[in-house]
C-alpha cells in the first residue's frame, strides 16, 4: 500500500515521491503479465523490483505457475524465498529466458546507470546471461542524458584509496559509498562502491572503457546496450523498445 506523508511545508515533495511509488508499483506489476508458464527468470534488486517480485509469487500462487528465479542479490534472494518461489543460481541453468530488473537512470537510447542498491556486479552478470532484459522505472529517470545519478564504481578494497585518487585527478568527484552510521558500503561479494558524481555522462562508451582498463575496478554501473525493453510506470505502462 502507499503511504502518503504531508510535512508542513515540504507537502509538494512528499506528493512527487509518491508518485514515483505509484509508478514504480505500476511497472513492476505489469512485468510480472509478461511472465508465462516454465520460464527461467531474472530476479533484479531494488524497491521497483520488489513490486514485481511480489506480483510473480501472487501470479504463481494463483495459477500454478512452474518459474525458476535467478536472483541478483542476498537481498532479493530473502525476499524471493520468502514469498516461496523457487530459485537457481546462475550457473546451475543453461540460460535466463527474461530479467526484470530496475534502473537508476536511463537515456533515450536506453544506456543506463544501475548499482544504486549496490547489486551491479551481480545483475549485470544476470543481464549478460539472459535472452531478454526489460528494466522497470517511475518516469523521473529517463532523461535525455545520463550522469545525474552518481555512477556506482565497485572496487577491490586492496589499493581503493589509490583509485579514489585517480579519479580525483580526473575530475571525477569520487565518493566511497557509506551506510547511516558512515562505515563503507561492501557488496554482497565484500568490494567497495566508489560513487563518480558526474551530473552529465556524454560519452559512456569512453567512459566504461577508460572504468574497464583501471586496475581495481570490479565492475561500473553503466549498463550499455544491455536492455531490450523499458517500462515506464503509469496507468497505461508506456514500453519503450530498443529497436
Ligand atoms: C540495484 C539497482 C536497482 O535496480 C536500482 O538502484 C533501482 O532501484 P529502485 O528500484 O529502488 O529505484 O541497480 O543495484
Amino acid at each position: 500500500s502507499v503511504k502518503l506523508i504531508y510535512c508542513q511545508g515540504e507537502k509538494e515533495e512528499h506528493i512527487v515521491i509518491d508518485q514515483q511509488i505509484i509508478q514504480k508499483k505500476q511497472a513492476g506489476e505489469f512485468a510480472a503479465t509478461l511472465i508465462t508458464d516454465g520460464m527461467i527468470v531474472g530476479l533484479g534488486t531494488g524497491s521497483t523490483v520488489r513490486f514485481f517480485i511480489e506480483a510473480l509469487a501472487a501470479k504463481i500462487n494463483n495459477e500454478g505457475l512452474n518459474i525458476t528465479g535467478v536472483t541478483t542479490s542476498n537481498k532479493t534472494s530473502s525476499l524471493a524465498k520468502s514469498l516461496g518461489i523457487k530459485l537457481a543460481s546462475v550457473d546451475e541453468v543453461p540460460m535466463i529466458d527474461l530479467t526484470i530488473d530496475g534502473a537508476d537512470e536511463v537515456d533515450h537510447q536506453l544506456n543506463g546507470i544501475k548499482g544504486g542498491g549496490a547489486a551491479l556486479l551481480f545483475e549485470k552478470i544476470v543481464a549478460l546471461n539472459s535472452k531478454k532484459n526489460i528494466w522497470i522505472i517511475d518516469e523521473s529517470k529517463y532523461h535525455e542524458v545520463i550522469g545525474q545519478f552518481p555512477l556506482p564504481v565497485e572496487v577491490v578494497p586492496y589499493g581503493s584509496h589509490h583509485l579514489l585518487k585517480k579519479f580525483l585527478a580526473a575530475d571525477m568527484q569520487p565518493t566511497f559509498r557509506r551506510t547511516a552510521t558512515g562505515e563503507r558500503v561492501t557488496t554482497d561479494v565484500g568490494n567497495y562502491i566508489i560513487d563518480l558524481h558526474l551530473n552529465r555522462i556524454e560519452y559512456p562508451q569512453s567512459l566504461a572503457y577508460f572504468l574497464e582498463q583501471t586496475i581495481g575496478v570490479v565492475e561500473h554501473g553503466l549498463f550499455l546496450k544491455t536492455v531490450d525493453e523499458v517500462i515506464i510506470g503509469g496507468n497505461q505502462p508506456t514500453l519503450i523498445s530498443n529497436t
